[in-house]
């Protein structure tokens, strides 16, 4: 659905975005992450069309960046840094001017719902300029979604939400996924990106990693099983004989073990350690966080 091929930005010396090659499918939740400064929103902007990249190009379906600049407009829904909502206009005058240029039919009940979804209804004659942050962030999005576009780009949409909003986006990407709609969303929230995104990439300037999140996460850590005991048993590891074990340590007065194949492994352990005359109390997989993997990935890129 989205596809670019060596795009690139520069800014006087910066190079913001240098050479990206990337393909969305259609009805993925692709997470864009990266530090401040990385070319995210550059990035995004690019693929909207509303700056021109300094090399290379990008498609959105068929339609190809420059030539078809006009129609991928119509095409996408864009919530960016600067939403550029007109503050002199009421929170339903904004929304009913973006349907009608976008040629929504029955603009009107559109926009109700939209205003009603993110708990605007009540204040939707009030100017934007009154309104504050995260309401316009909320109706910035309602602004991204009310002509129901193909492909949306949600930079940090969560951002300066609270909770109650925060998971009803959410809960909104995960419905508009299930609509075979594209989605591509820039976050800092790596909880976030962990849940919702069927693929991630590190991004700085290039690509650090890209894949599945838990993919990304095996790649990096290897599979883990924790093993927690009553006492902390002494020269426990070293009696461990078992073959497939791929390496031990303690993290605090649990036992860390590297497995290639837990499902099978995890039964063979839990016996030899009995054996062994250890209390084993409880048994899980070690989880890493999608902040841990993305900081220790941008260490190592940096490095
Ligand atoms: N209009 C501009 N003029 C000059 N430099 C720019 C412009 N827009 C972006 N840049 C530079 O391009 C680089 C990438 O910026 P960008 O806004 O794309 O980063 P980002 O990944 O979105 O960061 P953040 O997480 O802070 O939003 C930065 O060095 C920034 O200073
Ligand atoms: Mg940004």
């Amino acid at each position: 659905m989205i596809r670019s091929e060596g795009l690139t930005r520069r800014f006087g010396a910066v190079t913001a975005v240098d050479g990206l090659d990337l393909v969305v499918e259609r009805g993925e939740v692709f997470g864009f992450l990266g530090p401040n400064g990385a070319g995210k929103t550059t990035t995004v902007r690019m693929l909207a069309a509303l700056i021109a990249p300094t090399a290379g190009g990008a498609h959105i379906g068929e339609l190809q960046l420059g030539r078809d600049n006009r129609a991928i407009r119509r095409r996408v829904g864009v919530l960016t840094e600067a939403p550029g909502l007109y503050r002199r206009l009421s929170a339903r005058d904004n929304l009913l001017l973006f349907a009608r240029l976008h040629a929504v039919s029955d603009p009107s009940s559109r926009v109700e719902r939209y205003l009603r979804l993110f708990d605007l209804w009540d204040r939707r004659d009030d100017l934007v300029g009154t309104l504050s942050k995260g309401m316009r962030q909320k109706l910035a999005l309602a602004r991204a979604l009310v002509h129901d576009p193909d492909v949306l780009f949600l930079d940090e949409p969560t951002a300066g939400l609270d909770p109650e909003a925060s998971r009803r986006v959410r809960e909104l990407v995960e419905s508009l996924r299930s609509k075979e709609r594209t989605i591509f969303l820039c976050t800092h929230n790596l909880d976030e990106a962990d849940r919702l995104c069927d693929r991630v990439e590190l991004f700085k300037a290039r690509i650090v990693a890209l894949g599945k999140p838990a993919e990304l996460k095996e790649r990096m850590y290897g599979r883990r099983t924790v093993i927690h005991f009553g006492d902390r048993p002494q020269g426990l590891e070293r009696a461990l004989d078992l073959p497939f074990i791929l390496d031990t340590e303690w993290a605090d007065d649990a036992l860390v073990v590297g497995l290639s194949d837990p499902e099978r492994e995890n039964p063979i352990l839990v016996r030899r350690l009995v054996e062994l005359g250890a209390e084993v109390r409880y048994v899980n997989e070690l989880r890493v966080s999608l902040e841990d993997l993305y900081l220790d990935l941008m260490e190592e890129h940096d490095a």
